[in-house]
């Protein structure tokens, strides 16, 4: 029996049954445009990021399991055009002044703006004001650029077997909390060799006294931007497929 695929962008691209949409792409060295999903935790579809058309209708790509002969649209100007706007609420919901912040060239949310052409916030600014927590001996939380994607949530819990986080509230109101009475780090037994530590894609949990050690030029994104990655992937398709 032949193997299923589906055709994103009109490319057949083959996968196994439990795959999603994701799954599927990665593994065929396409590029989704994403912030909460990581290949290693079980995905929870909230940053919309990754939003495709599968015939005909807007799905996230990491959540959606993939089916025999589905017709998926990825690269195009109207989810591109709607991705930006996700951007920018994210921008605006939280405090991102890349020029003062350590993750700047290393942050996916901002790596994702550059790709996807963001030029402007567009939207009213939110301002929170969201006490850091410097409470940790070696990492610092700046929670006003909390995207929520729940990454270290993920990985705390499932991974270092330690739920050291959480999100509480609602709506608008929703926010990462620390899990300690006192709601501070320092207060848990979380450390910088934790795989929480690792996956925030923006510039919540950071390590203290070592910031802005890459120099302009050698940080991640500035050596690979997404679109240098989604050009090499391509390379990498077409050698395979030639
Ligand atoms: S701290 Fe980072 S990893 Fe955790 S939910 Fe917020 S943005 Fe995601
Ligand atoms: S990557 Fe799919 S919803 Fe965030």
């Amino acid at each position: 029996m032949n193997q299923p695929s589906i055709l994103l962008d009109g490319l057949p691209v083959p996968f196994v049954d439990g795959q999603t949409i994701m799954d599927a792409a990665m593994a065929a060295d396409i590029f989704i445009p994403h912030l909460c999903h990581h290949p290693e935790f079980k995905p929870q579809g909230s940053c919309k990021l990754c939003t495709v058309k599968a015939n005909g209708r807007y799905v996230s790509a990491c959540t959606l399991p993939a089916r025999d002969g589905m017709e998926v649209e990825n690269n195009s100007p109207d989810l591109n055009d709607k991705r930006r706007t996700l951007l920018q609420m994210l921008f605006v919901e939280g405090n991102h002044f890349c020029p003062s912040c350590e993750k700047s060239g290393n942050c996916m949310l901002q790596a994702l703006a550059y790709e996807l052409e963001m030029l402007s916030p567009h939207f009213d600014q939110f301002y929170p004001n969201r006490p850091v927590d410097a409470s940790h001996p070696e990492v610092l939380l700046d929670f006003n650029r909390c995207i929520l994607c729940e990454l270290c949530v993920r990985a705390s819990r499932d991974l270092d077997g330690k739920s050291v986080f959480s999100l509480s509230g609602r709506g608008i109101t929703k926010h990462l909390i620390v899990n300690a009475e006192s709601g501070r780090l320092a207060d848990t037994d979380f450390s910088w060799a934790d795989t929480a530590a690792h996956v925030c894609p923006v510039g919540v949990i950071l390590k203290k006294r070592s910031g802005f050690a890459v120099p302009i030029g050698k940080r991640r994104y500035d050596v690979e931007p997404i679109a240098r990655q989604v050009e090499r992937l391509a390379a990498r398709r077409a050698d395979e497929e030639s």
